[in-house]
């Protein structure tokens, strides 16, 4: 073992510096390695030239421990298998991938990314024989086999940071605040964060609500003298004619996004209730990442390295029973974690009160 690299894959979030970080440390101090950071996940090694860095001490001497997003650089557009070209067509781009693993000359790959990103990764490893450990990052927090993915902390922080802002200004306006946080198809950012800041209402995609339901809540706050409200919902609610809401961009690209507007509109017809929405959106993402967030970051980091430099590959990090563990990637990925009706967290927040949906 001489030289590895690293690279972060999918949407970034806050951690992967601290993750790049720790990686770089152990790999150096105690494998003596040389460790390379790919720039712009796999299209770095797509790229000619190669778009990577050489890591060493300064390149960390400064404040990437404490900055959000990825100094490296990421993407989330263009499965490498079918990656889109600029005339349009598309191109099975993974033999450039893996021939440019071999011209670096690396002996192992760390890839941070989420549950896509390893798939894609793993795929693109068994077909060109590259070493690959995986370490599991995601604000949504949905990769099965882990507790707590990188991201997922800080993002909570953040969208119950955005509670604590609002609650003021709706206690000023005798107002109904709307809060839309990320999470493309789990509600667990919203949920954590509802309970944490103290929301009335929590909308998520595994629980159907209704209009009524939330207004009813609203109603019992009335009649305890409660005129302001905070609402906090999750971008992949649904409609209730079960649509999702979604945003077009001029490049084509669609993402979820406009829910909490709908919920203010239904609200505002059927109810004496003035509504106004924040969506959050990319403030989740690029925040500094929490004390939890490096501290997972940086263990994750830790173990990846061990397991590389004992040529333990194919595998997983992930955070199990207040510890790291590993498991083969596909085993890590296997389950998708929604929140479930059973969890803790849904029976605290319908023991404070929240409206959670039509659960009983
Ligand atoms: O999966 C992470 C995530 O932040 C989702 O919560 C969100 O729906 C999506 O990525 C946004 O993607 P983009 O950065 O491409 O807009």
């Amino acid at each position: 073992m001489k030289k590895i690299g690293i690279l972060t894959s999918g949407g970034d979030c806050a951690g992967l510096n601290a993750a790049v970080r720790s990686i770089f440390y152990r790999a150096n101090d105690k494998y003596n390695l040389e460790v390379f950071g790919i720039l712009e996940g796999t299209v770095g090694l797509m790229n000619r030239p190669l778009s990577y860095i050489k890591l060493d001490y300064n390149t960390f001497s400064g404040n990437l421990l404490r900055q959000g997003g990825t100094f490296l650089g990421t993407t989330n557009k263009g499965n490498p298998f079918k990656f889109p070209m600029p005339d349009g067509s598309f191109k099975d781009r993974t033999d450039e991938i893996i021939a440019g693993y071999n011209e670096l000359e690396l002996d192992g790959l760390i890839v941070i990314g989420g549950d896509g990103s390893m798939k894609i990764l793993k795929d693109i490893a068994d077909k060109g024989n590259m070493n690959i450990v995986a370490i599991p990052k995601t604000i949504d927090n949905d990769v099965g086999a882990t507790e707590n993915s990188i991201g997922f902390h800080t993002a909570v922080n953040e969208a119950a940071n955005a509670l604590d802002n609002l609650q003021f200004t709706a206690a000023s306006h005798k107002r109904t605040m709307i809060l839309e946080v990320m999470g493309r198809d789990a509600g667990h950012i919203a949920l954590n964060a509802g309970i944490a800041g103290g929301a009335d209402v929590i909308l998520i995609p595994e629980i159907n609500y209704s209009i009524d339901g939330i207004i009813n809540k609203l109603k019992k706050m009335n009649n305890y003298g409660i005129n302001h409200s905070l609402i906090i919902v999750a971008e992949a609610v649904k409609q209730e004619d079960g649509n999702s809401s979604m945003v077009k961009f001029a490049d084509g690209e669609v993402r979820l996004g406009g829910i909490g507007t709908y919920i203010a509109h239904k609200i505002m017809e059927k109810s004496p209730a003035e509504c106004r929405v924040t969506t959050l959106g990319h403030v989740q993402r690029g925040a500094p990442p929490t004390t939890q967030d490096r501290i997972l970051a940086s263990a994750f980091g830790v173990h990846a390295v061990d397991l590389i430099a004992q040529k333990k590959f194919d595998r997983m990090v992930a955070w199990s029973d207040r510890k790291v563990v590993d498991f083969p990637i596909l085993k890590g990925i296997e389950t998708y974690k929604k929140v479930e009706l059973e969890d803790s967290l849904v029976k605290t927040a319908l023991a404070l009160g929240i409206y959670l949906g039509e659960v009983n």
